[in-house]
């Protein structure tokens, strides 16, 4: 027999709209009481695979047992990053107008990676990623694309700065015995070295330049690194520097990186997926200095813009190039309608897309820019308010400059030589689940990272973290 919800007919389509009711009703609870979940999930490994059923059913499953399943097994098991005491990593935000956005794209199931297999999907890409561009003050010319995350992004820069660099000979002949050479500070992101190693550069030959005290990419150093690289015969590729470090949210000098990238003939890319979204924000606009001598961008509107994951937006200075490095056309995708359309499948590397465009387009369309805002500027009075704290606490310190909403703070060394109260104090606050934040190690010596960053975060969840950490820091002296 054919199920209801394997239909689409009348009782079929009744069926869908009973459990698609049913779970809006089950997310409108979740975010009415997520605040009084333990903020990571408590679960030991392995706990929700031994609960799972070991086989897929043969029949269906009736919906009351999913529901109690999603209840009392995926709960407990997921960690909460719409909860308001989530400080850790960058957020993740979401808002409902991004969720709505998810629900019509799940809808409607197109696979968007033609203008001709999804022309909305393609065209609704270009205005929105044109709106962003607009809102941060991108350079009027870059042209964008969505993609599903950084990481994504980064690596299709260094396969396009690849390509540019050899005259597009390397994804033909292969890089011929030639040692070629990218730059960064050991702050950027993993991602880099990731991306590094997949273009098949040689994680060898990732430079890693020196940074200042407050951690950002020193241009002087870089450019010294470059002319030795020149003088030994190599061929210095790309500098990935970053707008807002992971660790603790440094900004490296991208006006003096850019003018020596155009000195020395190498491609920039800008990291930045978190602090991005701040270009919205007018008091940051020197952030911008430099950016119009960079090739590539790319920002997160999945970590700070309320537009859930996943929405990486990439910008570049010549789509010409980013075409060239990442078009393929088989009989089989070519259409009538040739350059008159954009086939955002030749602007990356997977060929299927998503429709991701409706969600950004929702949460801008819905919440309006300026209550986006509004909510940045909020987000970073609370880390304002969170540096004040731990600048007075008689036992914590700061431990870099605070970024806007990016705190890093430790135990002072002369009470944690080395730095393994730090470490405790930060697993206590996380094992009791009361708040989130993630331990780092900087130079040597740790540190907790608090970002106050997540979309529904108030003075309120702030300060009771501040009466939470003072019990945990008595409690952790105790033997
Ligand atoms: C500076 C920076 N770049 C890149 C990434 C990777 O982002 P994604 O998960 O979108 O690949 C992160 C993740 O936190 C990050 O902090």
């Amino acid at each position: 027999m054919i199920p209801d919800l394997f239909r689409n007919d009348e009782a079929g389509r009744e069926a869908f709209r009973t459990l698609a009711f049913r779970i809006v009703e089950w997310v409108t609870a979740y975010y009415r009481s997520v605040d009084a979940l333990p903020v990571r999930s408590q679960v030991r490994p392995g706990e929700i695979l031994a609960a799972s059923p070991g086989s897929a059913p043969e029949r269906p499953v009736p919906a009351d047992d999913l529901f109690r399943f999603l209840d009392e097994v995926i709960l407990p098991g997921m960690t909460h990053w719409q909860h308001p005491r989530f400080f850790a990593f960058f957020p993740g935000n979401t808002s409902f107008p991004s969720i709505a956005g998810e629900m019509l794209t799940a809808g409607m199931a197109a696979q968007c990676m033609l203008w001709e297999s999804s022309p909305a999907a393609a065209e609704l890409e270009q205005c929105t990623v044109g709106w962003c561009r607009e809102l941060l003050g991108l350079p009027a010319a870059w042209e964008g694309v969505i993609q599903d995350t950084a990481s994504t992004a980064t690596l299709t820069a260094l396969l396009t700065a690849r390509e540019w660099k050899s005259g597009f000979r390397i994804a033909t002949a292969g890089f011929g015995g030639q040692v070629y050479r990218i730059y960064a500070s050991d702050q950027a992101h993993s991602s880099v070295e990731k991306a590094v190693r997949l273009a098949g550069f040689g994680t060898d030959n990732l430079v890693r330049v020196p940074v200042d005290e407050n951690l950002a990419l020193r241009p002087d150093a870089l450019e010294a690194l470059i002319r030795e690289d020149e003088a030994r015969g190599y061929t210095p590729v790309a500098v990935v520097s970053t707008l807002g470090t992971t660790a603790t949210g440094a900004v490296d000098p991208i006006a003096a990186i850019s003018g020596i990238t155009e000195r020395h003939g190498l491609w920039h890319h800008v990291d930045a997926a978190y602090l991005g979204t701040a270009l919205m924000l007018e008091e940051y606009g020197h952030l911008r200095d430099g950016l119009e001598g960079v090739d590539s961008f790319v920002f997160n509107p999945h970590k700070w813009m309320f537009v859930q994951f996943d929405c990486s937006l990439y910008y570049v200075r010549s789509a010409d190039r980013l075409v060239r490095a990442m078009g393929i056309n088989p009989s089989y995708l070519m259409t009538a309608h040739g350059n008159r359309v954009r086939d955002y499948r030749d602007w990356g590397i997977p060929l299927g897309r998503r429709f991701r465009a409706l969600k950004l387009w929702l949460t801008l369309s819905l919440l309006g820019t300026d209550a986006i805002r509004e909510r940045l500027r909020h987000h970073i009075r609370l880390g304002a308010r969170v540096e004040a704290w731990i600048g007075a606490h008689p036992m914590l310190e700061k431990a870099y400059p605070r970024m806007m909403n990016v705190n890093s703070f430790r135990i002072r060394p002369d009470l944690d030589p080395q730095g393994e109260r730090t470490r405790a104090l930060g697993k206590a606050v996380n094992d009791a689940g009361f708040a989130y934040m993630t331990h780092a190690v900087v130079e040597s010596c740790s540190l907790l990272r608090w970002v106050t960053g997540q979309t529904y975060t108030e003075i309120g969840h702030v300060e009771e973290t501040f009466a939470h950490i003072d019990q945990t820091l008595t409690a952790i002296d105790r033997p």
